[in-house]
């Protein structure tokens, strides 16, 4: 299949889910209690859900690691049950829990990954090192994994997991626990790994992350997923929260101008010191922007600011998962 090769998700399908369930134990309840869901070939695509939702173990079972109870998962068209050797030709995976051998060197980790997808010894060697030092580890390269801190570690992993140049790459909370440089540095890779058209597909709790990087995001909840979009779209399902916000000088401005907009459906003005005035439109119509800065000069005052209101990602997902603690 064409490498797009310029960030954009291509229309095609390369993982598929399709009623999923799994249940650890015949009477337990269900880990994943029915999922669907496909990813498009080049996407980033982001399952975000509160501790204990299924984010993982959905992961697992498209990874291989995990058995279903029902249901199926393919990639590429290869169902993960029935050929698993393919599906993990194309895929790596960065796991929640570490899973490094502490008691190996990192290019160690890194060569002996590659040898089980059959790299040669030359080819695998400078792979790992243009990967370590890509990693920034090219100077620990040599010392044993039980001396890394948790953040090295974490970006072994990652570098392990581009050894085989991987066509769809799943990463389990890839960055918790690490610094705002090492943070950024992932996001940066993540984005770069995009444009050169792999997929992936990434759990997280950080919103500014899932908002940041992925192009749709699946919220899951008790096994389920409870809403699919983008972020953007995510945002407009609070709409008492969007609509927008403005900073004037001069006359108090009157709050019945303002709520005869079109779209406008609840308008707050309060004093913001100095003779400012804060002006809060609520609403979605497309042109109250336009129409609130035409309604500010016709009435004569000065716009010092105008600001779009919007749901966080993380009003949203409290919205929709509640705020119990799993
Ligand atoms: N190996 C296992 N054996 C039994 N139950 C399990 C196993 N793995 C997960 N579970 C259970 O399945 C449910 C879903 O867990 P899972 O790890 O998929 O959630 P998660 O969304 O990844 O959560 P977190 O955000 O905490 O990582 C939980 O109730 C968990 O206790
Ligand atoms: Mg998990």
């Amino acid at each position: 299949m064409a490498n797009l090769g310029c960030g954009m998700a291509s229309e095609q399908e390369i993982v598929r889910v399709a009623g999923l369930r799994k249940r650890y134990r015949a009477d337990g309840p269900d880990a994943v209690a029915g999922i669907d869901f496909s990813v498009r070939e080049g996407e980033i695509f982001g399952l975000l859900g509160p501790n204990g939702a299924g984010k993982t173990t959905t992961i697992g079972v498209i990874t291989t690691r995990v058995r279903p109870t029902a249901g199926s998962a393919t990639v590429d068209g290869h169902d993960v049950a029935g050929e698993p050797v393919a599906v993990k030709r194309l895929i790596a995976v960065v796991p929640q829990m570490s899973n490094l051998d502490r008691s190996l060197t990192a290019i160690e980790n890194l060569t002996f990954h590659a040898a089980y997808f059959g790299a040669g010894r030359r080819e695998r060697r400078e792979r790992a090192m243009e990967l370590l030092e890509r990693f920034g580890l090219g100077e620990r390269a040599k010392e044993k994994v039980a001396t890394y801190s948790g953040g090295m570690a974490q970006r072994l992993m990652i570098a392990r997991a581009l050894m085989h140049q991987p066509r769809v790459l799943f990463l389990d909370e890839p960055t918790t626990g690490l610094d705002p440089q090492s943070r950024h540095f992932l996001w940066e890779t993540m984005l770069d790994l995009r444009t050169r058209g792999t997929t992936l597909v990434l759990t997280t709790h950080d919103m500014a992350e899932a908002d940041r990087l992925c192009d749709r995001i699946a919220v899951v909840d008790h096994g389920r997923i409870i809403a699919l979009d983008t972020p953007r779209g995510l945002r407009g399902l609070l709409p008492a929260e969007a609509g927008i916000d403005l900073l004037l000088e001069g006359a108090p401005p009157a709050a019945a101008r303002f709520e005869a907009l079109s779209g406008a459906e609840k308008v707050e003005v309060s004093e913001a010191g100095e003779g400012r005035w804060r002006v809060r439109v609520y609403g979605t119509g497309a042109g109250l922007a336009s129409e609130a800065l035409a309604t500010t000069s016709a009435d004569g005052n000065g716009l010092i600011e105008l600001r779009r209101l919007e749901g966080s990602l993380e009003d949203v997902f409290m919205h929709l998962t509640g705020r119990e603690m799993r």
